[in-house]
């Protein structure tokens, strides 16, 4: 089915777009970023059409640009997401995001029997691998792979 030919989420002046993250990752793309404490307009769609990945959403931050230390934080939930720096409401820089090195939060160790999984403690892990994602775990040193990864 062809698409209108206008945008759902409207255009912004100034700001960064983020584009392609699975659709059932929205809220939580929103939380890691820390968007609920941020006083810029924050336009956002979900469960809209995509190509590539079937329902994909879109957040639209005015006036907000990240670091990338702080962008990247949403790789391991929103591999796919691609950045759009807006200036003046034209484009002037694509980014892709990229796993860190370091994984605080956001994903739960393997290890039934690590702290993590009985004590209120934060996770904390050191990304081994990237691209077939495997993170050791800072409290007990089991590897979690991309294949038993769950993210909280
Ligand atoms: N966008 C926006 N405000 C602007 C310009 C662009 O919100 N002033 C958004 C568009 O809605 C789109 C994204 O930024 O979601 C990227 O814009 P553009 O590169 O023009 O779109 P595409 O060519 O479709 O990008 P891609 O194929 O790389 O996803
Ligand atoms: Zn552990």
């Amino acid at each position: 089915m062809k698409q209108k030919k206008e945008l759902i989420v409207s255009a912004i002046q100034n700001g960064t777009v983020i584009d392609h993250i699975p659709a059932q990752r929205l809220f939580k793309v929103i939380k890691i970023l820390n968007l609920e404490n941020i006083g810029s307009q924050i336009t956002f769609g979900t469960n809209l059409d995509s190509n590539q990945m079937g329902k994909k959403a879109i957040i639209k931050i005015s006036d907000v640009f990240f670091d990338d230390n702080e962008i990247n934080k949403i790789a391991l939930i929103a591999p796919a997401a691609k950045l759009n720096i807006i200036r003046n409401y034209e484009v002037v820089e694509k980014k892709v995001v990229e796993i860190p090195d370091k994984i605080v939060g956001i994903a739960v160790c393997v290890n039934p029997k690590c702290i993590t999984n009985h004590e209120n403690i934060v996770t904390k892990f050191t990304v081994v691998s990237k691209n077939k994602v495997q993170l050791k775990c800072t409290y007990c040193e089991k590897i979690t792979d991309h294949e038993n990864l769950k993210l909280h």
